[in-house]
């Protein structure tokens, strides 16, 4: 079976200041998307994220490298109809409907005209807005705009769908209704390629990742692979106890309301402070082992490109 995206080697630059120089934006990037994944695109404000999924789309030509989308070249019409896209920052047309605005999209794709009132029914129901049908975007929130969108994405049911970062702008109930969607997406068997630098939303529901910094693919790989799930350190938060008693377990701070927190590194140390703690009747609020998370991760990455 061919995989969902296959980038090869990648280049591209752009032309750039009053006298032109060359800008290297994208330094051979190669990368594999599965089947049926939901897969991360990763890192920092202008890393490159969105000019590769320009390159893959046919929006702008790299100078080098090959991409075959499910087995074809990516400029064929066999690629292109199977995939959907929502761009970054989305335009609408704020006087449309929902309803005449999926409409409008569908006219676009050869859907036959039967299938084509199923199609728009069954997308605003998976994205939750079947009842917003007869309401104009103009009167939608950015939560329900990037709904919207992704309805729009979907409406000729492609099988691989690129998001541009689509929770970015969003608040926290906004991106989580945006994540469920993408699970249900995979669910549905479809193939997600995620961008963000949100890292905790890519952490939550991707497969596999490809960390991009300054052009480059640093690491990727599915999660557990890239985040060690090796315990760092335990953060305890307690009181009734001197922080000075404290001293040679871990490195202690003032916390609110009179209470500690300490971070104990070495294991066999939590038990030290058990036994303080209980031997001055003081109170353990919480003791909470850390791992590596894949912020942690993107941090070092990050500061050692
Ligand atoms: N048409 C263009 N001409 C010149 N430079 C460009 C052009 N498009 C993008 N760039 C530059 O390429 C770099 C990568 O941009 P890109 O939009 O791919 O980043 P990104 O990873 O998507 O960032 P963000 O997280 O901010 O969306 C940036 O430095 C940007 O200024
Ligand atoms: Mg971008």
């Amino acid at each position: 079976m061919a995989a969902a995206v296959k980038i090869e080697d990648l280049h591209k630059s752009f032309k750039v200041g009053f006298i032109p120089k060359t800008k290297k934006i994208l330094r051979g990037i190669s990368m594999t998307i599965e089947e049926g994944e939901i897969f991360g695109y990763l890192g920092p404000n202008g890393a490159g994220k969105t000019t590769t999924l320009k390159c893959i789309l046919g929006l702008i030509f790299p100078e080098k490298g090959n991409i075959e989308i499910f087995g074809y070249p990516y400029l064929s019409l066999r690629a292109k109809e199977r995939v959907g896209y929502l761009p970054e920052n989305p335009y609408f047309y704020d006087y449309l409907t929902a309803s005449e605005f999926l409409h409008f999209y569908s006219q676009l794709s050869l859907i036959k005209k039967k299938e084509k009132e199923e199609k728009i029914h069954r997308f605003l129901r998976l994205v939750g807005l079947e009842e917003s049908v007869n309401l104009q975007l103009r009167k939608f929130s950015r939560g329900m705009l990037q709904r919207i969108g992704l309805a729009q994405a979907l409406i000729h049911d492609p099988s691989l769908v690129f998001l541009d970062e689509p929770l970015g702008s969003l608040d926290p109930l906004g991106r989580k209704e945006i994540r469920d969607i993408i699970v249900r997406l995979k669910e549905e068997g479809k193939t997600v390629f995620l961008c963000s630098h949100i890292l905790q939303d890519i952490e939550m529901i991707c497969d596999r990742v490809a960390i991009i910094v300054n052009g480059e693919i640093i690491n990727q790989g599915q999660l557990q692979d890239l985040i060690s799930e090796k315990i760092h350190f335990t953060e305890i938060i307690l009181s009734g106890v001197e922080s000075k008693e404290l001293e040679g377990v871990g490195e202690s701070v003032s916390a609110l309301g009179g209470k500690i927190l300490l971070k104990v590194i070495e294991e066999e140390k939590i038990e030290t402070v058990l036994r303080i703690v209980q031997s001055r009747n003081g109170r353990i609020h919480s003791l909470i082992p850390r791992t590596e998370t894949l912020e942690d991760l993107f941090v070092g990455m990050v500061k050692q490109g």
